[in-house]
């Protein structure tokens, strides 16, 4: 299954209340860069408020968004623990405030506490997985199938990528970044959608008027 719009990141509520002790609150503006692909990590970050967008943009300046990290979400533990540089940019989709933790205060946090390295091993290991299943599902699965699947799994999630009444917060721009298409097919697919009553195309964000229907795509 595609993993959707948003990175799983939530971790354990006493791990969770540790990290937030230790963290400094940072605040971002819309479109303002958290860090870039190939820098040096220094902390794990929290959405506290507002949505954090992971991509890559290549030299011809096509993005390709790996995920949203919404509010209760950590990210950025990856470099942290590997050592090697951030592997994605991270930058404020809106105005957005996030908890950061030094890389000292989390490596002392976790040493001599298996329990905690293990929700970071659950952690990548489930970012692991989406990888690959997002692999295999490119490899597989026709486009119509792969955007009725990431609708679905946004709708379901209590992202605030999600306004609530089946409103989706993501611009097709984004969905075809996220799938590795151009905007031009997805918009296809939608328009086709919406002829059939199933959604309602707007400007930056979609609305679900039977998501059941998507389930038969
Ligand atoms: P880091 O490499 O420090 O910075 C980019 C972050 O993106 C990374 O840590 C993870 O927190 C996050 N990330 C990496 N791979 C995935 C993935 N497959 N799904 C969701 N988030 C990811």
């Amino acid at each position: 299954m595609n993993p959707g719009p948003m990175p799983m990141g939530a971790l354990n509520a006493e791990l969770d209340a540790h990290l937030r002790a230790r963290a400094r609150r940072q605040r971002l503006g819309r479109g303002e860069v958290l860090f870039l692909r190939g820098s040096a990590p220094d902390a794990l970050y929290c959405v506290d408020v507002g949505v954090v967008r992971l991509c890559v943009t290549s030299s011809s300046g096509r993005e390709a968004v790996l995920g949203l990290v919404t509010p209760g979400h950590w990210f950025g533990e990856a470099s942290l623990f590997t050592g090697e540089p951030r592997s994605h940019d991270a930058l404020a989709v809106v105005d957005s405030e996030l908890l950061a933790v030094p890389a000292a205060a989390l490596h002392e946090l976790v040493d001599g506490r298996p329990a905690y390295l293990l929700q970071f091993l659950r952690l990548m290991g489930l970012r692991y997985r989406s990888t690959l299943e997002r692999l295999d599902d490119a490899a597989l699965q026709p486009l119509p199938v792969r955007l009725a699947r990431k609708l679905l799994e946004m709708s379901r999630s209590d992202a605030t990528a999600t306004a609530g009444d089946g409103v989706l917060q993501i611009s097709q721009e984004d969905l075809a970044h996220a799938l590795g298409v151009s905007r031009q097919s997805i918009n296809r697919i939608l328009k086709r959608w919406e002829a059939a009553g199933v959604l309602q195309v707007n400007y930056r964000s979609l609305v679900l008027l039977k998501p059941e229907a998507l389930g038969f795509v």
